[in-house]
């Protein structure tokens, strides 16, 4: 799927722009597109290019606390990124273990640039002034660096909507070039993350409802991101289907349109028929007025669901054409978005068909096969439901949460649960990974007749 072979550059190109980033076909070695940022600041030392781009790494030389941190100069087909590697939150990407962005040139003037060659993917990006690992610009995940303040996002391509939690992102997209990047071992094409043409898009709206005992954005307001599908019908006479889709630990409701292109996603499963139109809703799990007992307890777990239920769900359902039936209704996230999809699985069994669970389930396991706490036979036995349910658990080789997958998948299989897996192979606990899960559930999962068998993938599987 060649969408694109350009794109054209995503920032003003006036005097007043103090930064750009542009995508380049070049139909050249060794991806097929270059990607150029630039950057303006006089009294600058040094600028980082960072927020989220990384270096790559291979499947021959990746672990989980360990990448091999090519530089994109030196890009080869099979190569992907990774982050969020186990063991040591800082000292993981590359030889020496420090990466924090990669260095723009000087190119006088107070103007800085940097151009690369990138494979297909979504990059998120920001740029870092005069820091260098340590105190002044601490890492708490590759790439990715905490506040204070040296951190910008690329005012002429902001995200969809920034948020008071969030590091500001922008966002880039890089076609998949077959002449240059294909790799049969693996599927490294992130096409489907590509807008489609206009006319077959749905929309993406920022939308307040009224949840007693939130505390933002105002008191008893909460917040959540909103995706309509293309040909919405307020009055349609089917209610449409509904995906609750949530963000992770520290993210925000607008995690999933920007850092994952989730609604390009979604344009593109039901543009290809598989799914039918149906409304994402991502909410957003934190200020709701819950208990702060650390994170990922039970009692935020519990206090989320609770509170989801009572006031989410009822405003969805009475404010948009959204079906409150059970069988179109799914809950899926990533993380800790993905325990708390298993509260919901566990504790709300009925309220949904489907459930997605990206990367996680009941928080860091002691072993890939610990089934101690997890659903068994006698789960089922006390509540019926849970056999019958739509379950898909996607996470990657080097995820944080391998072990806490495999041990729900285990339990699962014990129990008699019929589930779908998706298990990427290069993948790690990323947007990236998230993306995969995501449009593997679409079209394997989501909304497909239940119980889930060992046919029922079979349709939605991709051919390399
Ligand atoms: C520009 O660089 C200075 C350091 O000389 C820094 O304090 C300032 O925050 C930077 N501003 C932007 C917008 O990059
Ligand atoms: C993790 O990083 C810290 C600080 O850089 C270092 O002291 C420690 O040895 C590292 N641990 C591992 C297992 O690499
Ligand atoms: C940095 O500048 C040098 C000299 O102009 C150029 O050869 C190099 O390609 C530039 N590097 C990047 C990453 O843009
Ligand atoms: C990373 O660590 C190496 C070895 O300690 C050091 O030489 C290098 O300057 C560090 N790089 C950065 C960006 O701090
Ligand atoms: C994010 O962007 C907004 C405006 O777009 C700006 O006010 C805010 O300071 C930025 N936050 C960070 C952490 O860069
Ligand atoms: C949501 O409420 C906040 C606080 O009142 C307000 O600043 C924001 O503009 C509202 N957003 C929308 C989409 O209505
Ligand atoms: C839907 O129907 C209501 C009355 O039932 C009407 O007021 C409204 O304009 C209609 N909306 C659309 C989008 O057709
Ligand atoms: C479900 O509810 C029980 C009883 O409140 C609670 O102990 C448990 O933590 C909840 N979540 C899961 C995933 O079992």
């Amino acid at each position: 799927m060649r969408l694109l072979h350009q794109l054209a550059s995503l920032a003003a190109v006036a005097g007043t722009a103090t930064a750009s980033v542009s995508v380049k076909y070049t139909g050249q070695a060794p991806t097929g597109y270059s990607v150029t940022f630039k950057y303006t600041n006089a009294t600058a030392q040094k600028v980082q290019i960072a927020g989220g781009l990384l270096p790559f790494t291979d499947q021959f030389r990746t672990t989980p606390a360990f990448s091999a941190a090519h530089d994109p100069h030196e890009y080869r087909p099979g190569d992907f990124f990774v982050a969020g590697l186990n063991v040591n939150t800082t000292g993981n990407l590359g030889p020496q273990g420090n990466f924090t962005g990669f260095y723009m040139n000087d190119t006088g003037n107070g103007e800085w640039e940097w151009t690369a060659p990138f494979p297909s993917g979504t990059y998120s990006y920001a740029y870092i002034i005069d820091c260098d690992q340590g105190p002044k610009c601490a890492t708490t995940e590759p790439g990715q660096v905490v506040p204070p303040l040296t951190f910008y996002n690329d005012p002429d391509n902001q995200p969809f909507q920034n948020d008071h939690l969030q590091f500001n992102h922008s966002i880039f997209q890089v076609p998949f070039d077959r002449q240059f990047q294909y790799y049969p071992a693996l599927n490294l094409d992130f096409d489907y993350a590509l807008p489609v043409p206009a006319a077959h898009q749905g929309k993406a709206l920022a939308v307040n409802y009224s949840s007693p005992g939130s505390t933002y954005p105002a008191p008893d307001v909460h917040n959540l991101a909103l995706y309509l599908p293309p040909g919405y019908d307020a009055n349609c006479t089917t209610p449409y289907p509904v995906l609750y889709l949530s963000h992770g630990g520290g993210g925000t409701a607008f995690d999933w349109p920007n850092l994952a292109k989730a609604f390009n996603i979604i344009d593109n499963l039901i543009d290809g028929g598989w799914i039918p139109p149906t409304i994402v809703v991502c909410p957003e799990f934190y200020n709701l007025g819950c208990p702060d007992a650390g994170f990922g307890s039970p009692e935020l777990m519990i206090c989320v669901r609770e509170n989801y239920l009572k006031n989410l769900l009822p405003f969805i359902e009475s404010t948009y054409r959204a079906s409150s039936d059970p069988n179109e209704r799914a809950f899926a996230g990533l993380s800790l978005g993905s325990e708390l999809t298993y509260e919901m699985y566990i504790n709300a069994t009925e309220t949904f068909g489907y459930y997605g669970h990206f990367s996680g389930a009941k928080g860091p396991a002691s072993s890939d096969t610990n089934v101690a706490g997890y659903i068994s036979k006698v789960s089922v036995a006390a509540n019926p439901s849970l056999a019958d349910r739509g379950v898909f658990v996607g996470f990657g080789n080097f995820d944080i949460a391998f072990s806490d997958c495999r041990s729900l998948e285990l339990a699962l299989e014990l129990a008699g649960v019929g589930f779908l897996s998706r298990f990427v192979p290069w993948g790690s606990h990323y947007w990236n990974t998230w993306q995969d899960t995501l449009w593997y559930f679409g079209r394997t999962a989501l909304w497909k007749p239940r119980p889930f068998t060992v046919e029922t993938a079979r349709r939605g599987r991709v051919v390399y």
